[in-house]
C-alpha cells in the first residue's frame, strides 16, 4: 500500500570532516556496504520500491551507487568478485530510483517539502540513512507499515534516551496506547534537557501522510531558522493524529564517530557469528 520512501541526502555531514569534504556522508561504508544503502534495504524490506532522494551538490556518488557501472561489471565478469554485486544489483533490479535537490540546507521539513514532487499525493516513508536500524524480527520501517495499515496517520519512531543528550533529537510526549505505542501531545525539535517533555526522542524514521506537505508549507522556520519536519508534525498532530512507536531492534546514530564505530563492530561481531 505504501510503495514511496524518501531519502533525504542533501546534508554535508560535519561530523565527519575531512571524509565528507568530496564524498556524501551516505556512502560512508558501514565493513564493505555503503549507509544509504542499508536504508534502501530496509525500505525495500518494507514494501516500498520507488526510492525518491533529495540530494544536492557533491552527491552524485549517490546516483552513481544506484547505477549499473558497465566497466567495472565487465572487468569483473565470470570472476568470483561478481557475487560482491548480488545485493546492489538485486535493489537496482527491484527498485526504481528518483532524484530532485535541495538548493538551499533550510531543515529537515524543507528538504521533505522538496521531495513533494516525487511523492505526490500518497502516504511514505521517510529514512534518514545516518540513522542506522536493525530490526529484531522485521526491519523498522516494516513494523510502521504495519502500524500505518491499522492507525492511518503519520508515525515516527522513538527511542528512550539519556535526558542530557535530547539537544541532538526532536523529542515527544505522548499518551500510552500500548507499551510501545503513544499518541503524541507534543514535539519538540533539539529541547535542552530541562526543557525536554520526555526522553524519547525521534530517530531517522518516519510515515507520513501526503498532508504534512501542507502543513509543512504554513509551518514557520523553527529551531536554527530551519524548517522543521517536527513542528510540521506537532501541528499535524494538534490537527489529528500522530503516533510515535518504539520500535523494537537496535539503532546506530551513524553520523557520529563514536555510533559509527559502534555500527561497524555490531555488523562485524554479526558477519563473525554467521560465518561461524
Ligand atoms: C533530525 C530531526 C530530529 C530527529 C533526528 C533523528 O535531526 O530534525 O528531530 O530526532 O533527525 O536522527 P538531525 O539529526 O538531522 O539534526
Amino acid at each position: 500500500m505504501i510503495k514511496k520512501c524518501l531519502f533525504p541526502v542533501a546534508g554535508y555531514g560535519t561530523r565527519f570532516l575531512p571524509a565528507t569534504k568530496a564524498m556524501p556522508k551516505e556512502i560512508l561504508p558501514v565493513l564493505d556496504k555503503p549507509l544509504v544503502q542499508y536504508g534502501v534495504e530496509e525500505a525495500v524490506e518494507a514494501g516500498l520500491t520507488d526510492i525518491g532522494f533529495v540530494t544536492g551538490r557533491g552527491k552524485r556518488a549517490i546516483e552513481d551507487h544506484f547505477d549499473v557501472s558497465y566497466e567495472l561489471e565487465h572487468q569483473i565478469a565470470g570472476t568470483g568478485k561478481e557475487k560482491a554485486l548480488d545485493g546492489i544489483r538485486s535493489l537496482i533490479e527491484t527498485c526504481t530510483f528518483s532524484y530532485t535537490r535541495q538548493i538551499e540546507m533550510k531543515g529537515l521539513g524543507d528538504a521533505i517539502l522538496k521531495g513533494r514532487t516525487l511523492i505526490g499525493d500518497e502516504p511514505f516513508g521517510v529514512v534518514l540513512a545516518d540513522d542506522l536500524c536493525f530490526g529484531s524480527r522485521q526491519g523498522v520501517l516494516h513494523q510502521m507499515v504495519s502500524l500505518y495499515k491499522q492507525f492511518r496517520c503519520s508515525i515516527v519512531a522513538i527511542e528512550e534516551v539519556p535526558k542530557d543528550q535530547t539537544h541532538a533529537y526532536g523529542v515527544i510526549a505522548g499518551e500510552a496506547i500500548s507499551e510501545r505505542l503513544f499518541r503524541v501531545t507534543d514535539m519538540v525539535e533539539k529541547p535542552a534537557p530541562e526543557d525536554a517533555p520526555s526522553n524519547l526522542a525521534i530517530i531517522g524514521r518516519y510515515i507520513l501522510t501526503p498532508d504534512i506537505f501542507e502543513i509543512l508549507e504554513a509551518t514557520e522556520p523553527g529551531k536554527n531558522g530551519e524548517l522543521q519536519i517536527t513542528d510540521a508534525l506537532l501541528n499535524q498532530a494538534r490537527a489529528g493524529c500522530v503516533m510515535a512507536y518504539k520500535f523494537e531492534g537496535r539503532r546506530f546514530d551513524c553520523g557520529s564517530v563514536a555510533g559509527y564505530v559502534a555500527a561497524t563492530n555490531y555488523c562485524f561481531e554479526q558477519l563473525r557469528d554467521r560465518e561461524g
